[in-house]
């Protein structure tokens, strides 16, 4: 699937968010290696640090589903649809960690600025 797809994708996924604290809502399109798509969508608590990002929300629903492992992953964020589709959103210290636990270094994540390597936002990962 192209890049533009995907990012679409994720800024659908982002409609879905729950951010009514940060009012800040993101969208991940996640794309296994057997071709499935796994959306998410950042879900705030009023207990605010059972916060789930959007990364993690579609890694988990991939995991839950049977996929481990995957070609890339589209993100995109903001305050406005606007800002989601203008300015690149960075996926969390916490998501790369999760990323790294079933992607290599060379796994691609597509903002949308262009594409980025997993190794390029966290080139040393926690192993044990
Ligand atoms: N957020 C994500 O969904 N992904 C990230 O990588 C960083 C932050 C969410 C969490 C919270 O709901 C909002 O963005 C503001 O931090």
């Amino acid at each position: 699937m192209e890049t533009k797809e995907l990012i679409s994708q994720a800024l659908s996924a982002r409609e879905n968010a729950y951010a009514p604290y940060s009012g800040f809502s993101v969208g991940a399109a996640l794309q296994g290696t057997d071709g499935r798509m796994f959306l998410g969508c950042n879900v705030e608590n009023a207990s605010y640090s059972m916060t789930i990002c959007a990364e993690r929300n579609a890694v988990l629903q991939a995991i839950a589903a049977g996929q481990r492992s995957f070609r890339s992953i589209a993100i995109v964020g903001g305050k406005t649809a606007e800002e989601a589709r203008e300015t690149p959103c960075v996926p969390c210290g916490a998501c790369l960690q999760v990323f790294a636990e079933f992607c290599d270094g060379d796994f691609p994540i597509l903002l949308t600025d262009g594409v980025h390597l997993l190794r390029d936002f966290l080139p040393q990962a926690f192993t044990l």
